[in-house]
């Protein structure tokens, strides 16, 4: 498992490189998502998820959880999809407003796209539908797409394209601060916390879920309607979340480092959390 993550980040560094406004949370942080998502998938979700896998996916979605980012130059249209800006640095978010590409055509940003593989997916046992979707792809770019809708820099400002454009130090390594929320806070949790293995930081991550965080997952599941997915709340809070936490005391060239550090990491284990389970309510809705 650690070789191969190894080589799948160096493709996303190049990829991020190329794409520096667009990318999502890091290998790991969508790695987490899947994983705790697939644990709670009801029985006819999990038997779903399992045919809908290609074979060399060996029943795993966490190992394809990062195919959104990787098919970004083959799909030159899904960029887009990976994100939501909000104008005049605003920190709420609305649907009609805010939901479009830089071209200005609506619906094509994270919350449409989440509504998208959504309805897609719905189809999957009514046979007359079927056919039109590729379901193995929008299964990969909903679970990709949730866990993104949950990095609060993924709903982020226009005019520093979520962070991209705001260059900060990281301890002593120069990076943006985009990237301190897609990977440098989960690395550096690892590293100091977990023995630099994203297994043990999964198994924490559940036992809070199913402990500290218990009467909140309810919540967290649940849409403010009948929805099947709520990608406005999930937005909402990000954008929020983006505001008082990842923009909070930060210029350009900030060195941040323990106080930064410490303070936000509990946002990130939170974001992780209800992205995972989020995502396992969402598939639980759709395959019933
Ligand atoms: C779900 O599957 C497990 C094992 O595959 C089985 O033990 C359990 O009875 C199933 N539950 C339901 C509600 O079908
Ligand atoms: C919806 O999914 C299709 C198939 O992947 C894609 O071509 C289209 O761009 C998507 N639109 C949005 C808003 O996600
Ligand atoms: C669906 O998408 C997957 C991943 O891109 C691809 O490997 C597969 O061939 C596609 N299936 C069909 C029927 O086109
Ligand atoms: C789990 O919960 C404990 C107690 O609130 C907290 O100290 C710890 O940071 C949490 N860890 C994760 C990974 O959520
Ligand atoms: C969902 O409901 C809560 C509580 O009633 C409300 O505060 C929130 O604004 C609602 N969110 C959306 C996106 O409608």
């Amino acid at each position: 498992m650690m070789s191969f993550c190894r080589v799948q980040i160096l493709v996303l560094v190049s990829l991020t490189c190329l794409f520096p406004a667009t990318h999502g949370w890091g290998i790991d942080g969508h790695f987490i998502i899947c994983r705790i998502a697939q644990a709670r998938l009801s029985n006819a979700s999990a038997d779903a998820v399992k045919q809908l896998l290609p074979d060399y996916a060996e029943n795993d979605l966490g190992s394809l959880c990062s195919w959104a980012d990787r098919v970004k130059f083959r799909y030159h249209w899904s960029p887009a999809l990976h994100f939501i800006d909000t104008p005049e640095k605003l920190c709420t978010y609305q649907y009609s407003r805010d939901c479009k590409d830089a071209n200005g055509e609506k619906d094509r940003c994270l919350a449409g796209a989440i509504n998208n593989y959504t309805n897609q997916l719905l189809t999957y046992s009514s046979e007359s539908t079927k056919a039109k979707y590729n379901l193995t792809e929008a299964l990969l770019f909903l679970s990709h797409f949730i866990g993104d809708i949950h990095q609060p820099l993924h709903v982020g400002f226009t005019e520093d394209k979520g962070g991209n454009t705001i260059d900060v130090h990281w301890y002593t390594r120069k990076t943006v601060l985009h990237h301190v929320w897609d990977v440098s806070i989960i690395d550096t949790s690892e590293e100091r916390y977990y023995n630099s293995n994203v297994e043990n930081l999964i198994d924490t991550i559940q036992q809070n879920i199913t402990g500290v965080w218990a009467d909140q997952v309810k919540k967290w599941e649940n849409c403010n309607s009948t929805e099947t997915t709520c990608p406005n709340i999930y937005a909402s809070e990000g954008i929020k979340a983006a505001c008082e936490w990842a923009y909070k005391g930060v210029t350009e060239d900030s060195v941040l480092k323990d106080a930064y550090f410490i303070s936000r990491l509990p946002i990130v284990n939170l974001r992780l959390a209800q992205g995972g389970v989020r995502l396992a309510a969402t598939l639980n809705r759709i395959f019933g």
